[in-house]
């Protein structure tokens, strides 16, 4: 299910934006909705939790980062930007954080996610929402801002969108940007985009504060990173 999502920033998109990346069935809402339909069945069936978006060691990191950055308490208020399964926040419930959201545009995933949040008895609250819809995003907002808004591959879906890949792409900046409380942390994974690539996207609304980077590949002759991590706070306007 990965094969859309693999690596292919190359040197022709090191320009940060005015790179693209062509369109896939990734980018559609058709696309997950019939993927998690299937991990649904998966895990009624078998107890499979579906697909852990970059491995395990890419959301290890950002736990450790999170339980290690002394401005996050285990009362901070979470948002995960299309959680899909919800692993990353059953985790952190886990791990004694208790103020967790996930949102996702794919009633689907909602459901999987509940259920797994149900058979792991901890208490997270999850709900379908187009983070690309302004009114969606901010009936999320109600009550207060987000101290902390998790992406694990989420930004890269929506930069495969076959439509208006770049508008897509400026209304998730602004949205995000919208919902974070002043000083929260927006910590984003990618590994469709490099971090020179998203420096550059998102440098109007976000201070970049730090990367954690994965260990590096080298294949033919180049090294990289395949996964990008990085933390962000939202500029004061
Ligand atoms: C690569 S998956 C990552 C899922 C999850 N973050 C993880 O790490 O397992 C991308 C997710 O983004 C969700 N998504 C894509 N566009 C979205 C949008 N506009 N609003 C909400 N969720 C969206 C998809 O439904 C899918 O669950």
């Amino acid at each position: 299910m990965a094969d859309g999502l693999t690596n292919v920033s190359g040197n022709e998109m090191c320009e940060g934006d005015s790179g693209q990346l062509p369109a896939s069935k990734l980018g559609t809402k058709e696309f997950w909705d019939e993927a998690y339909s299937t991990e649904l069945g998966n895990f009624h069936d078998t107890g499979d939790v579906g697909e852990v978006w970059f491995g395990e060691s890419s959301m290890n990191r950002i736990i450790k980062w999170i339980k290690n950055c002394p401005d996050i308490r285990k009362i901070s208020l979470f948002l995960d930007l299309g959680c899909g399964n919800g692993i990353l926040l059953v985790n952190l419930a886990q791990c004694g954080y208790t103020n967790l959201i996930g949102v996702d545009y794919s009633e689907g995933a909602i459901n999987l996610a509940r259920s797994i949040a149900v058979a792991e008895q901890v208490s997270i609250r999850f709900q379908v929402c187009d983070i690309l819809s302004t009114s969606e995003i901010s009936a999320l907002c109600t009550d207060r801002k987000f101290d902390v808004c998790l992406d694990k591959g989420t930004y890269d879906a929506i930069s495969l969108n076959p439509e208006d890949t770049k508008g897509c792409r400026v209304k998730y900046i602004d949205n995000v940007f919208s919902l974070l409380a002043a000083g929260g942390r927006f910590i984003i994974c990618s590994c469709n985009w490099t971090k020179t690539e998203l420096l550059v996207q998102f440098k109007d609304k976000f201070e970049f504060l730090e990367d954690l980077p994965a260990p590096s590949l080298s294949f033919g002759g180049q090294t990289g990173n395949t996964v990008t991590t990085l933390v962000f706070t939202a500029r004061n306007t």
